[in-house]
């Protein structure tokens, strides 16, 4: 079976990535609302309403697992489409939850709440940022813990375009903003699926910190996912999908990542 990874746009890139890198031989299907992108500026319900229809398609492309490889879409509408939407024989994981664990040392069922001494900048969407998801489940599952959130409006639409000028002077910007916010991060969460394309910049804007990139913890908990889940996986090919344009998708991806990848339309 293959495995759905659901971006906005190609953000979801950047963990899908990471996903084939550990689990070489496992078969996904990629899809980019890259007409509907992108969602940090969108309300909670139209959020809700375009996961779901994503979220259906990969269903119907033959995937029983999907993955949100989206912070928007995993703070905004996961949780509510779990309780009342994804069928008993499917899931729909996201990206919020493994990188809460990581920052806290502990999984999800547990629910202990040590005590953890760090200090934590996420940068996310708007939207996700507005959700607050991020501290109030941090903070449900660790004590001590410091955390500021800062939203970055305008960072997707320059890296979707390909402006890494403006790229470049946002996350400078909203660097600039996190430290005053809260001096002394020992953690910077890259907390959109497009913000790993600036790990440099976020990197040169907070040396002391830890960036954390969710391709790679997303993976590690996949792989380990799928060890006690076997019926969700399967060996192919990857297909890459778009609800936009294929031939400027296609084109985009190629500045995004620097490799070929040939999108589909949905
Ligand atoms: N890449 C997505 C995220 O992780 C969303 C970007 C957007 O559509 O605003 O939040």
């Amino acid at each position: 079976l293959a495995i759905g990874v659901f971006d906005s746009g190609l953000g979801g890139l950047t963990v899908l990535d990471r996903l084939q890198a550990v689990l070489p031989d496992q078969a996904f299907v990629y899809l980019g609302d890259n007409k509907n992108a992108p969602y940090g500026p969108r309300s909670p319900s139209e959020i809700l309403d375009l996961t779901i229809a994503a979220s259906d398609a990969l269903f119907r492309q033959g995937c029983n697992l999907v993955i949100l490889a989206c912070n928007t879409a995993s703070a905004v509408a996961l949780r509510l489409m779990q309780e009342v939407w994804v069928p008993a024989d499917r899931r729909v994981l996201g990206v919020l939850v493994p990188m809460i664990e990581d920052v806290v040392g502990q999984s999800w069922e547990q629910t202990s709440r040590p005590l953890v001494d760090r200090k934590v900048l996420f940068f996310g969407t708007p939207a996700t940022v507005a959700s607050g998801a991020f501290t109030r489940e941090t903070r449900l599952r660790a004590r001590g813990v410091q955390i500021a959130e800062v939203a970055c409006p305008g960072l997707v639409d320059a890296l979707e375009a390909g402006d890494s000028a403006m790229a470049d002077a946002l996350v400078e910007q909203f660097s600039t903003q996190g430290r005053a916010q809260l001096p002394g991060a020992d953690v910077a969460v890259l907390g959109c699926t497009h913000y790993p394309l600036k790990q440099a910049g976020f990197a040169a804007a907070f040396p002391e910190a830890a960036i954390l990139h969710q391709g790679d913890i997303v993976a590690r908990s996949l792989r380990s996912y799928l060890t006690r889940h076997t019926r969700f996986a399967g060996q192919g090919p990857t297909r890459y999908l778009t609800t936009g344009d294929r031939v400027e998708v296609t084109a985009a991806a190629a500045r995004f990542l620097g490799r070929d990848l040939d999108f589909k339309h949905l």
